[in-house]
């Protein structure tokens, strides 16, 4: 033994052995405290609260031309959030139920129906058909008619037509904070006439037949909490940018609009129907579209046409399902939570669908998916107070003792194995530092959709390449 040691080869071989197996040892140590840090977000409380300062984003593609500025209508980047009607963020939750019902019964009138002669009296008050709002909405500023007029408008990838109010409000214009359209005063305005195609085209649209008034075509849309917009159909030059501009646009020119619109001009529908901004830009933009929605209210987001500058990081996943409703269906394959895998039976998404939204504020999961995600999340956050749940939110926290807290990572595996890596800003929400809750909600019954809400979508670079069939996910979109 003494001799084999005494051996100045061995003796080097034996110390580098050492050597080499210390090494192996703390590269191992450090792969692993990799892979936990890399399933763990490390957030700063304070970044959860809202802010009262706008600090727009500098990233993202300023320097598209096609390019929109996107702020949250209740943050300070919105000159609306001055508004007297600055909902709470349980009013925003009430009306994002609304909005899910509602899309319940678009998508499915049969079920739904049965389900509120099954339900109780209450339910049938909040379901019509057409499609809610809900509040916790993002919006964008563009100009119609020539001169051209700015209109800040709410945009949705959930609803087709696009509408602004319109002067003479012959019924009722609620208020809003630009100068309501006067098409009076516009040049390159004119009316729809009642024989058109584009005319008929109206009841895929929004649900209604559209009406006639000498020889004018009418149109109706009716959205969830009594919400609705009812006017002369129109057309007339739409500016995106100085150098986008797209004439003889199709819109609605309200006469009588009431609800939640807030004080904002009216509504973008980016939805798949034939009416749509994108399907009306086809010809231009190629059915391609993307957006970015910040982070936070205190900041900025983009809406964008066409393909110009989509980041090389960009991950599709196909859309699937019916081609008719305004709705972009996707298939979810799986979710993880921090490094572990929920035991979802992958039928459970398959019978309900799920599609993405930007006007719904809550990730909806059908009720065995969201058992599964709030049991494992609550597993890997039992080191943290619990907090009484609020409204449609049930998993909550208490952070008030905490300046920085570390919440497991939620992946989503979409459609073709797209994986997704939401933002903590797309897991949690704040009420206030004692009370931070889960923001996912459960479906009231197995058979409804699953919807992608806007609030996991924050700082994603989102992809609508109608034509092309896929949904494109990127990191760091905003
Ligand atoms: C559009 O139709 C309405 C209703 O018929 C009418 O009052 C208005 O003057 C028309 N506008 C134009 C520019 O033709
Ligand atoms: C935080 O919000 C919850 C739920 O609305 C409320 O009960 C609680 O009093 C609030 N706490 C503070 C410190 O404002």
């Amino acid at each position: 033994m003494a001799s084999l040691i005494s051996c100045p080869l061995l003796n080097f071989l034996l110390i580098s052995f050492t050597f080499l197996s210390l090494l192996l040892i703390k590269s191992h140590a450090s792969e692993g405290r990799k892979s936990i840090e890399s399933h763990y977000h490390t957030v700063e409380i304070s970044s959860l609260l809202p802010a009262s300062v706008c600090s727009p984003s500098v990233t993202g593609p300023s320097k598209r031309p096609s390019t929109l500025k996107v702020v949250h209508r209740h943050g300070p980047c919105s000159k609306h959030s001055q508004d007297k009607a600055t909902p709470s963020l349980d009013e925003i939750l009430t009306h994002d139920q609304s909005r899910v019902d509602s899309i319940q019964y678009k998508i499915n009138p049969k079920i739904e129906t049965d389900k509120i002669k099954i339900k109780n009296k209450k339910a049938a008050l909040l379901v019509e058909s057409g499609e809610a709002l809900g509040s916790g909405n993002y919006i964008v500023s563009l100009s119609l008619g020539t001169p051209k007029k700015s209109l800040s408008l709410i945009f949705d990838t959930g609803s087709d037509l696009t509408w602004t109010q319109c002067e003479p409000c012959a019924r009722v214009c609620y208020e809003q904070q630009d100068p309501v359209f006067n098409p009076t005063e516009s040049t390159t305005y004119s009316n729809v006439s009642c024989s058109s195609t584009q005319c008929s085209r109206l009841s895929s649209t929004t649900g209604n037949n559209p009406g006639c008034s000498t020889k004018t075509c009418v149109y109706g849309i009716q959205y969830g909490d009594q919400s609705f917009s009812i006017g002369f159909f129109s057309q007339d030059t739409l500016t995106i940018s100085s150098s986008d501009v797209v004439p003889n646009f199709y819109f609605g020119c309200g006469q009588n609009n009431q609800g939640l619109f807030g004080n904002t001009a009216g509504l973008l529908g980016l939805g798949r129907d034939a009416l749509s901004i994108v399907s009306q830009t086809a010809q231009r933009y190629g059915k391609y579209f993307s957006y970015c929605l910040p982070s936070s209210s205190s900041s900025t987001g983009h809406l964008t046409f066409g393909k110009g500058g989509v980041s090389r990081n960009m991950k599709f996943t196909p859309f699937v399902g019916s081609q008719s409703t305004s709705f972009y269906f996707i298939d979810i394959l799986g979710i993880s939570v921090g490094t572990t895998q929920l035991p979802i039976r992958p039928s459970i998404f398959k019978t309900t669908g799920t599609i993405i939204d930007s006007g719904t504020v809550i990730t909806r999961l059908p009720p065995a998916a969201y058992d599964a995600l709030t049991t494992e999340f609550r597993k890997q956050m039992k080191m943290y107070p619990s907090a009484p749940a609020y409204s449609i939110l049930d998993t909550c926290y208490n952070f008030n003792k905490y300046t920085t807290v570390h919440i497991p990572k939620i992946v989503f595996t979409f459609g073709g194995n797209v994986k997704v890596d939401l933002a903590f800003s797309g897991i949690l929400i704040a009420i206030n530092s004692s009370n931070v809750c889960l923001a996912f909600a459960e479906n009231s019954d197995a058979s409804d959709v699953g919807i992608i809400g806007n609030v996991q979508q924050k700082t994603l670079e989102v992809v609508y390449d109608v034509a092309g069939g896929q949904l494109g996910f990127a990191p760091g979109g905003c």
